[in-house]
């Protein structure tokens, strides 16, 4: 039975991308989000995963408006990346792993979530920046597998359902034979809005709120309806979903090996969290 290690999640802003172009690790403004990875690493080198599964949003690289499935999981053998439209540098492409996606695909379907499943993906910033803050020598020692999910046009999921698809998750990959250490990546959030009057907006004491949620009551957020995560968290910051996702596949009993917040990131109020299960 595979095991899962670990819930790692964090903030996905494109200007880390740049940020890791230029070499900027220990630039003042770049300094306390980076160190926030350090003990990340430490844990990483010490449980060794040998599979990641990644949640998170894309952002019209791979979807686009016209075509927009609410939960899309990867099947393909490798991901590409490809420039965004920033000309940040794109990263090697990402090994996959078909025969535990297509479990997934068939564990999660059996249990009613109907997902769109991609024989061919390409990855966007969301997924490749939690990666290279893992991993930064871009070597990349796991496996993955991409779980997507609309957190850009509305009808977005529900913050219950989204719970409950991590739950799902939890359950496919414990059913599956193999014995792979898996990480689960929860990528986006928290606070934050890019468009609109509220641009700027970034919300402190929710974003502390639910990362202690996370914890301490993990449903504590699917109180929320997604127009009132919308409020509470901004536009964009809604991609707190994926980390109620990648919560979903923990048990209820959880340790925080690690946790930074900090404000801003480009326009991001810039979160991390690395939970381990108890027993
Ligand atoms: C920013 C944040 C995001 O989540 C994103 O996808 C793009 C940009 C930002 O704060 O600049
Ligand atoms: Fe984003």
């Amino acid at each position: 039975m595979a095991r899962i290690v670990g819930a790692l999640t964090c903030s996905h802003v494109p200007a880390i991308g740049s940020a890791i172009a230029k070499g900027l690790q220990q630039d003042p403004y770049w300094k306390p989000f980076f160190d926030g990875f350090v003990p990340v690493r430490e844990w990483l080198a010490r449980v060794r995963p040998e599979v990641a599964v990644i949640v998170y949003n894309d952002h019209g690289l791979n979807f686009f408006l016209d075509k927009m499935p609410t939960f899309a999981l990867g099947a393909a053998s490798d991901y590409g990346n490809a420039d965004e439209g920033w000309g940040i540098p794109t990263v090697p492409a990402f090994r996959g792993d078909p025969a535990l996606s297509w479990h997934l695909i068939e564990a999660l379907v059996r249990d009613e979530f109907d997902l769109t499943t991609c024989q061919e993906m390409v990855v966007d910033h969301a997924f490749t920046l939690p990666m290279a803050l893992c991993w930064p020598d871009q070597q990349w020692p796991v496996r993955t597998v991409p779980v997507c999910v609309n957190t850009v046009q509305v009808p977005l999921p529900s913050a219950a359902r989204c719970y409950r698809l991590g739950e799902a998750i939890g359950r496919a990959i414990a059913a599956w034979p193999g014995d792979e250490r898996v990480v689960v990546l929860g990528s986006g959030g928290l606070s934050h809005q890019l468009d609109g009057e509220r641009a700027g907006f970034i919300n402190r004491e929710f974003d502390q709120q639910f990362m202690s949620s996370l914890v301490q009551d993990p449903t504590w957020a699917t109180r929320f309806g997604t127009t009132e995560l919308v409020e509470l968290a901004g536009t964009q910051g809604v991609e707190l979903l994926n980390w109620l996702v990648a919560r979903g596949t923990l048990p209820k009993a959880v340790r925080q090996i690690h946790a930074n917040y900090h404000i801003p990131i480009s326009n991001t109020a810039s979160g991390l969290m690395l939970l381990e299960p108890i027993g």
